[in-house]
């Protein structure tokens, strides 16, 4: 059964059975402290949470998820960055129940598997929260012996929630016994089950009974309602019903696996764990610039950035040839595109990206390797053993250097590296950065200026910002996004995604339509509405917010729409003269503006 099929039955399945099918939401999160969508619910947490009212019961979908926490185990049979997950929701309709006897129907009904090689696992409790001894025994009654119902706790079966607070609860997750051949990395055999890693047990769908909210003090209080929240991960379940020892060799992997044997000249089967890497992170890469990122030193881009240079540095070890990332990047794009148009719609920005990161890296890679040399030299000179690990740090963050070049081109020359030391101040620069992100995503509140004049400049000058957003995308085109955004009595500055400088013309266009706009004296009009309303009427919303329930949105004329907490003038003629200062890069793929007003 190949995944299209199994994505399909998936789907069909829970449409027969009531379920709203909703599209993907894009990688990019709303909620400012998550980096990237890396579970269905994501795009529910207000109906889990029960901030807002549902519009429908119950829901299905097949999500595009990233996840930055399993970067470092990519190469083994069942790891991924990026990956597809299938669920289903409840939203205080159907529990505990329903969902676990429909797990079964779909997975013995519809995709075949033998119920006597399923087992399961469940929230064996703990002071805060109850043993989970309802579903042990609906497993019971639909069919699952109790020896094959595992007990596990808080790390392996509670989930969520995805931020510091929100829904969360208990979980089931239904494990597949794929017999002996699978066993492909030895184990303690009296204790091989579910969670061993020897490959024999695989998680196959994790049923979350969201029915807690962790708060800020980490205490957990009742939801109002109770919610079901599901993920299977469509490489995985594809895997285990084609019986594939791994998810690259299903349908899924298998066009790019191809192509880099036959770009390399090298065996899939002797070269596993390179392959591996190479074909997750070119389809993870594809994905993340079809919404929007662009390699850059920070948050998003830095991820992105960091699996382009893994693809490059890993296609050296197997022989690649220069340029093979568009090759490959043209995979993805024609394989994924019948499901998520966003990858055909931005071809051009994919292929220019991945072709100017793999020249650029290129370039840092010899600069690196210079670098390189004269530490080794000098290691050796000082009679040394040991590369100081603040060096192997600065090759990984001025120059790329994965920890395992370093060490490999240590050995080389004797030399060793101090993976702990490496790690430490790996760990510590993540830290940085994450505060950098929170930092950033904090806005600039001009409701909190004391001086009645400054607030007043900064408001018009706010309202400017939004002229510019919309002035840029009628003219550069609508991928323009809102990248950051930072307003103070002096000017405004705006950053934005696009690939290029902007041109003399260009920025005086950008420069006569707001001037035109202002001109045009048009009312500024706000709105309360739920914030799905908003993205339905075609309101702008910039990751940055944490919407809350119900939002603002602000309307110029029938110019700009946004989602915005204010404030704005009531004319756009109030604002005067607008006036590009500077125009520069703010990243590779993000530019930045600074403007100012002539009052
Ligand atoms: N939200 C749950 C998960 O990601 C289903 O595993």
């Amino acid at each position: 059964m190949n995944s299209n099929e199994v994505r399909k039955i998936f789907i069909n399945f829970f449409k027969q059975l009531d379920h709203k099918i909703i599209p993907s939401s894009s990688l990019i999160p709303a909620d400012p402290t998550v980096l990237f969508t890396s579970a269905g619910m994501q795009q529910f947490i207000p109906y889990l949470s029960g901030e807002t009212i549902p519009p429908y019961p119950r829901a299905c979908s097949y999500q595009k998820c990233f996840r930055t926490s399993d970067i470092d185990k990519v190469g083994d049979e069942f790891h991924h960055t990026f990956f597809e997950m299938l669920g289903n929701w409840s939203f205080g309709d159907y529990f505990k129940e329903k969902a676990i006897k429909w797990s079964l129907d779909l997975l013995v009904g519809k995709y075949g598997l033998k119920k006597d090689k399923i087992w399961v696992t469940v929230f064996k409790g703990n002071n805060d929260i109850k043993k989970d001894t309802e579903s042990i025994e609906i497993w019971m009654r639909n069919g699952i012996p109790r020896e094959r119902i595992l007990e596990f706790g808080m790390e392996d079966n509670f989930w969520g929630p995805v931020s510091t607070t929100g829904p969360c609860g208990p979980c089931s997750e239904i494990y597949y016994d794929r017999g002996e051949k699978f066993r492909t990395k030895k184990c303690d055999l009296s204790n091989c089950g579910p969670g061993c890693h020897c490959g024999r047990f695989v998680e196959i769908w994790n049923l979350v009974f969201m029915e807690y909210k962790k708060n800020v003090d980490e205490t957990f209080s009742k939801l109002p309602a109770k919610n079901v929240d599901t993920g299977a991960g469509l490489e995985r379940l594809t895997a285990v019903l084609e019986s594939k020892e791994s998810d690259y060799e299903t349908d899924l992997f298998l066009p790019l696996i191809k192509k880099i044997s036959e770009l390399s000249g090298k065996s899939y089967e002797n070269n596993k764990k390179p392959f591996r890497i190479i074909a997750d992170h070119i389809r993870a890469s594809c994905f993340l610039i079809a919404d929007g990122i662009f390699p850059s030193k920070e948050d998003r881009g830095y991820i992105l950035r960091r699996l382009l240079r893994r693809v490059i540095r890993f296609g050296k070890t197997i022989d690649m040839p220069k340029n093979f990332l568009i090759p490959l990047s043209q995979i993805v794009i024609n394989q994924y595109s019948f499901l998520y148009p966003e990858l055909k719609h931005k071809e051009n920005d994919i292929l220019t990206i991945v072709q100017n990161e793999e020249e650029k890296f290129e370039k840092t890679l010899l600069l690196g390797l210079k670098k390189f040399n004269k530490i080794a030299k000098e290691t050796i000179n000082k009679n040394k053993k040991n590369i100081d690990p603040e060096y192997v740090f600065h090759l990984y963050d001025t120059y790329g250097f994965p920890f395992e070049l370093t060490k490999e081109l240590a050995k080389e020359r004797g030399l060793n590296v101090d993976e702990k030391s490496f790690r430490e101040k790996f760990k510590k620069h993540q830290e940085i950065s994450r505060a950098g992100v929170e930092k950033k995503f904090g806005g600039h509140n001009i409701y909190a200026i004391k001086d009645e004049k400054a607030k007043i400049k900064a408001t018009k000058l706010h309202t400017a910002t939004h002229l510019l957003q919309a002035a840029l995308r009628q003219i550069l085109g609508n991928h323009i996004q809102q990248a950051g955004s930072d307003i103070n009595p002096e000017r405004l500055r705006f950053d934005f995604t696009h690939p290029k400088k902007l041109t003399k013309e260009e920025i005086e266009k950008v420069e006569n339509l707001v001037n035109q706009k202002i001109k045009e004296d048009l009312p500024i009009k706000v709105e309360e509405m739920s914030y799905e309303n908003a993205i339905k009427s075609g309101a702008l919303a910039f990751f940055k917010e944490r919407y809350p329930k119900i939002v603002k949105v602000y309307t110029i004329g029938n110019f700009s729409k946004e989602i915005c907490a204010g404030p704005h003038v009531k004319r756009t003629g109030e604002i005067g003269k607008f006036k590009i200062l500077k125009e520069k890069s703010a990243g590779a793929g993000i530019r930045r503006i600074k403007a100012t007003i002539i009052e």
